[in-house]
């Protein structure tokens, strides 16, 4: 059941019957993710006062040093899903390995690995612009006891457990779907709470906004040139509107309430895209098609890319269902 001000807490309570196994396990996992995500909020609200308290890489009046805010974000993320040993194994962008936890025991004993972004769209921190977190969990694929290995990060899409992202924007939101929907909390500040805001959230079929960087137009693949002159046409209900934020979260996140199409295409100078399958792609897809949406790399579901790298990128075509097959009809 879902109910409105149904606070995070109660709502992972109530609807965790909803797993056919290790539920209280991912009811912790996600737990501690929310948990995680108050501390990052913080110091993402804090980012401001840089010039007060120090810049990255410099140190404070207190004589702490300064860390830029993804990879405290990576730290603090990690650090808090180590420490309660609910997980058997990380993955992060900022990573170049994935991570082993072995628990207090050795025993390896947990179900899950989690794959993040731990802070989506940096660039726009020095200009007081949303950024979020991106993160992916599935159930481990090797035996219960041994330690992980690539093979548990490197699963398709389309096994997932639950994904979600956090948006720290004007005001910091937990959005996550288990393969129920899509639910979006809204946290008070105040009281440290994430309130049930956005409950069964929907991308519209349709829409008029499109997200690229418009500025690499010249190196887009024919395909999505000829889509952005179709968005620029005037016909019936174009020219449609351009809104890039430069930050995927943020850019989904509004497309996903207005409706609108999200595209970052291979280009001349990156075949394959720029953003990560993983950590980027997979989960921002599997939340969307939970939405009604769709996430396709031009010409295939994304869920169902096997991926063969834990860094792969992807071209990413992403948001309410008609653009997105629009755009693939382009790319024919
Ligand atoms: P990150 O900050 O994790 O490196 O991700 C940035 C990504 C994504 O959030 C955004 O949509 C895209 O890069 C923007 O890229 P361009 O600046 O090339 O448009
Ligand atoms: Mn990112
Ligand atoms: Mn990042």
């Amino acid at each position: 059941m879902t109910r409105r001000n149904q606070t995070l807490g109660e709502f992972i309570i109530e609807n965790q019957k909803d797993f056919p196994y290790a539920s209280g396990e991912l009811s912790r996992l996600i737990n501690s993710i929310r948990l995680a995500a108050k501390m990052v909020n913080h110091e993402v609200n804090k980012a401001g006062l840089v010039d007060i308290t120090g810049a990255a890489g410099e140190t404070n009046i207190q004589g702490e040093d300064q860390q830029k805010l993804d990879v405290l974000a990576n730290e603090t993320f990690i650090n808090t899903l180590t420490n309660r040993e609910i997980v058997c194994g990380i993955a992060s962008e900022e990573n170049d390995e994935f991570i082993t936890i072995k628990g207090q025991k050795n025993d390896h004993r947990n179900n899950y690995v989690v794959l993040m972004d731990p802070l989506d769209g940096s660039s726009n921190i020095d200009v007081n612009v949303s950024v979020g977190t991106i993160f992916s969990i599935y159930r481990r694929i090797t035996p219960t006891g041994t330690p992980v290995t690539l093979d548990d990060f490197l699963q398709p899409g389309n096994l997932q457990v639950a994904a979600g992202y956090i948006i720290y924007g004007t005001s910091t939101m937990l959005v996550y779907t288990t393969g129920h929907g899509v639910n979006g909390f809204t946290l008070n500040p105040a009281l440290g709470t994430y309130y049930l805001s956005h409950p069964n959230m929907k991308f519209p079929k349709d829409g008029n906004i499109y997200s690229v960087n418009e500025g690499n137009y010249i190196h887009f693949p024919q395909g999505i040139k000829d889509y952005i002159k179709y968005c620029q046409e005037e016909k019936e209900d174009r020219p449609y509107t351009s809104r890039y934020i430069g930050s995927l979260v943020s850019d989904i996140h509004r497309n996903m309430i207005k409706g609108g199409v999200y595209m970052y295409p291979n280009t001349s100078k990156s075949p394959n895209g720029k953003l990560r399958l993983l950590y980027e792609c997979n989960p921002m897809a599997f939340i969307t098609e939970q939405a009604g949406g769709k996430a396709s790399d031009g010409y295939r579901r994304i869920m169902d890319i096997k991926p063969t790298q834990l860094h792969e990128r992807t071209p990413f075509i992403c948001g309410s269902k008609n653009m997105v097959e629009k755009v693939e009809s382009f790319m024919k």
